[in-house]
């Protein structure tokens, strides 16, 4: 089988290997790939630029949408349509970016009847995060009519969904971007507004206008600061990225003055339920043309050469990899 393969965690040690496919670890599910995609956590695996990888030589991708091939305990039957995002996969476990996967059960959600396998990987690990976001700031009392919400990052996958989920539920959105000549596809995508980003990533006050009730972010470090310090009072931030960095030089003025509450979303280890509940939300709000909108299809051949350019934020929307 065709895969790509990291040999090592020295920078670019991927390249696209043939291997047996009687080297995949002996889990409970083999499955047959159709569709992966390209994360911004499969882009630092792939390029060595972070240590996502904890043991070598790793089949990268974190998501993956195939057909059973078998299952041991007969959970899945033969032809089953599933889908797997996260829990170590691409990291800790060999992934999705392959023909085949061998896999634990557990791990498995099975693929809506809505999507095909390749729009489940349209949305992918990034759809699912959004969706997440946008639940828990519904969880924290965050509604439409309490005024206006950022997205941060929203070229990206999880930005560009997340601004499609908020802007179908009635939410004025706006989009903060390091790409605002391409604001036709965020405005596309349901955006009201468009900010630079470097608006935001820089060093900032403590305390600043109050310009949004809620906010997803994917960017970290002085934007996540900012954000915090221009929510209203009583808002709140779905923090679940770190393009711009892992740190948070913030203050706790927003927290203590002004209510502000911080949201951690973590996708990998959610729970079955929350993400089956995830997905059965994604396969009601997200419709196909949407899907076509946000996509671009690679080879797996493309994998590589793409992961460089994920990560200097060229790539806009969704990649998903075609893994036959
Ligand atoms: N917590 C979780 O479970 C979880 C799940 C999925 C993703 N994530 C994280 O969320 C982030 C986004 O993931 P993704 O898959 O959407 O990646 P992506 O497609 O590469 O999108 C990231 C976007 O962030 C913006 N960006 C890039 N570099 C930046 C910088 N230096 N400063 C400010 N903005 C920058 C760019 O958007 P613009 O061009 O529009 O500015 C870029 O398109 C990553 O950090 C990823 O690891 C976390």
């Amino acid at each position: 089988m065709k895969a790509i393969f990291i040999n090592g965690k020295e920078k670019n040690s991927s390249t696209l290997a043939e291997i047996e496919a009687d080297q995949l670890p002996d889990n409970d599910v083999l499955v047959n790939v159709d569709y992966s995609t390209l994360n911004y956590k499969d882009a630092l695996a792939i390029t060595g630029s972070s240590p996502v990888v904890r043991q070598f030589p790793m089949i990268p991708g974190i998501d993956l949408a195939g057909k059973v091939v078998s299952c041991k305990s007969g959970r899945f039957k033969k032809g089953d349509n599933v889908l797997l995002n996260g829990w170590g996969v691409g990291e800790q476990h060999w992934g999705g970016l392959a023909q085949y996967a061998s896999v634990k059960e557990e791990w498995l959600v099975p693929l809506p009847t809505a999507f095909s396998s390749k729009q489940a990987m349209s949305l992918g690990t990034a759809g699912y995060t959004a969706m997440l976001c946008v639940q828990a700031l519904e969880k924290q009392g965050i509604a439409p009519k309490d005024g206006p919400i950022l997205v941060s990052g929203a070229a990206g996958g999880v930005g560009s969904i997340a601004t499609f989920l908020l802007a179908q539920r009635g939410y004025e959105v706006t989009a903060s971007t390091g790409r605002p000549h391409d604001s036709d596809y965020l405005l596309s995508l349901g955006a009201k507004n468009i900010i630079d980003r470097a608006s935001l990533n820089q060093a900032g006050k403590p305390l600043q206008k109050e310009l949004w009730v809620g906010a997803v972010d994917v960017v970290g470090s002085h934007t996540l600061a900012n954000i915090c310090a221009s929510l209203q009072y009583g808002g709140a931030v779905a923090a679940c990225g770190l393009a711009q960095g892992m740190d948070l030089p913030a203050t706790v003025a927003p927290f203590i003055l002004r209510g502000v509450s911080l949201l951690g979303i973590d996708s990998v280890y959610q729970p079955y339920d929350r993400r089956l509940q995830a997905w059965e939300t994604l396969a009601k709000e997200i419709d196909a043309t949407m899907l076509a909108n946000v996509t671009t299809e690679i080879p797996l051949e493309d994998v590589i050469e793409k992961a460089g350019d994920l990560l200097a934020g060229q790539v806009q929307g969704r990649l998903v990899v075609n893994v036959n």
